[in-house]
């Protein structure tokens, strides 16, 4: 029998859920154009839609919120973020952003000329779309496997030192002014990417006066796979391993809606003073002030003791294991997901669990409708529609075709995760039943936000 670790927290605060009916949910996605981005909120029972910004925050920080200091300039609460940053990542600087893709976009205008390749572990949304934007080529170097849902190795999202360098030779290392590394990688199933990689990543990248950003948006949870399956970290405290994996980068992105346990927040952190007051010009343009960047005092506040609370060996441990309990739970019942089982979600293999489906019937786009439609669990697609369209104007087929069942953090039971079981697991046994989607509005950027489709016949 699974062993199921008890939550490190007990509830002070609730909030009341409940699901509608069948017929109302079948109306509900109808009127949502069949993207579960389009749902409202109260029409859905668990919502598994993301782990952005849907954190739970402890007592502590809703108690910091009361100690925001609103000033434009110099907040108290922007010093207890730059400390928790220098402290816990041990980056110098830092700036404040509303959240990750507005520090993405400072980064990508400040480093990114016309015709610069950006390698990174696979791609993330916003990351490649503020590349492109200004720009840069985006290069996909992750190791093969990750694209691969049923090949389980651990640190399945490292880089493939190969890929990387080959790119350099081919492009010249001048063309290259960082390489993107996720930690973990979002898109291919929140897959860690390991210490020794991340070492000789940088070691490579170093040697070619290229620049080494992570994208730290899960950094935690990267963390603790270290901790568990990388030899010689098992006694190795969480915050250690952090400092380690942060020393191997010469700044970061961060999206703290994540593990940073807030409800909007981010920020750009480097060492490198240029590079930092470059940021500090272009922030003010586009977020707000350097010391608040977007946010009020009251959020830095909660963000600087987010990260401390993230970095809770029993919060983290319970984390991943919440994470596990369900990709278990499907697995011992043949439902097709990503394995291993990553840090934030598990992922469906649409493509697996509807095969009748061709990918340009948007497989994964119509999974997630029909598990809304089952159970009022809404979920998000992760596959052709989230790729969007090439250079050329033609769909790009990822080889991953995924439905994301992603769990916030410190706000759902296990209980409800037996409910999302089950109801894949009913999908499943029907799923010769459904059939594809069909684009009525295609949006020209991050189509699948606003994307609406309709059922085939
Ligand atoms: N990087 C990664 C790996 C992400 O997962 C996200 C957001 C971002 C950057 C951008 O951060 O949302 O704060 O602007 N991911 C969310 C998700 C949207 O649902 O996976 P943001």
């Amino acid at each position: 029998m699974q062993h199921n670790q008890a939550e490190p927290y007990k509830i002070k605060v609730v909030e009341p859920i409940s699901m509608i009916t069948k017929e109302e949910r079948i109306k509900a996605i109808k009127e949502a154009g069949y993207n579960t981005f389009l749902l409202k909120s109260k029409d859905v029972y668990i919502d598994l839609l993301t782990d952005s910004g849907t954190n739970a925050m402890s007592d502590n920080q809703w108690a910091g919120l009361m100690l925001g200091d609103e000033a434009y300039a110099g907040s108290e609460n922007f010093n207890h973020l730059e400390n928790a940053v220098r402290d816990v990542f041990g980056f110098q600087y830092v700036v404040p952003t509303h959240q990750g893709r507005g520090a993405e976009n400072l980064l990508s205008r400040i480093l990114i000329k016309k015709g610069d390749y950006i390698p990174g572990n696979m791609y993330f949304t916003t990351t490649r779309t503020h590349q492109e934007l200004n720009g840069g080529i985006f290069t996909d170097v992750i190791v093969d496997e990750a694209h691969d849902p049923r090949i389980e190795i651990p640190f399945k999202g490292n880089v493939d030192l190969n890929k990387f360098e080959k790119l350099i030779n081919e492009v010249g290392a001048d063309r290259i002014p960082y390489i993107c590394v996720a930690v973990t990688v979002n898109m291919a199933g929140g897959q860690p990417v390991s210490m020794k990689n991340l070492r000789e990543v940088k070691a490579l990248a170093q040697h070619h006066e290229i620049n080494v950003i992570f994208d730290a948006t899960r950094c935690v949870e990267n963390a603790f796979f270290i901790k568990e399956q990388e030899e010689g970290y098992q006694n190795i405290p969480i915050i250690d391993i952090l400092r380690e994996m942060m020393s191997y980068a010469d700044g970061c992105t961060m999206s703290g809606k994540k593990d940073c346990l807030v409800n909007i927040g981010g920020f750009l952190a480097m060492n490198d003073k240029d590079l930092y007051i470059k940021a500090t010009q272009y922030v003010v343009i586009y977020e707000g002030l350097h010391t608040y960047g977007g946010l009020a005092g009251r959020d830095l506040e909660a963000m600087a003791r987010g990260i401390y609370e993230s970095i809770n060996e029993d919060y983290i441990s319970h984390r991943i294991s919440q994470v596990r309990y369900l990709g278990q739970k499907l697995i011992d019942n043949d439902i097709p997901v990503v394995k291993p089982i990553g840090g934030h979600a598990v992922f469906l293999d649409a493509r697996e669990f509807l095969s009748h489906l061709l990918q340009d019937l948007f497989p994964a786009q119509t999974l997630a409708a029909q598990l809304y439609i089952e159970s009022g669990v809404r979920s998000m697609e992760r596959g052709i529609v989230s790729a969007g369209r090439d250079k050329n104007g033609s769909n790009r087929h990822p080889k991953l075709e995924l439905v994301r069942l992603t769990i916030p953090r410190r706000v759902y039971t296990n209980a409800h995760m037996d409910v999302v079981a089950e109801s894949c697991i009913a999908l499943h046994r029907n799923r010769k039943l459904i059939k594809g989607l069909r684009f009525l509005y295609e949006p020209s950027v991050l189509r699948f936000f606003t994307a609406r489709f309709e059922p085939v016949e």
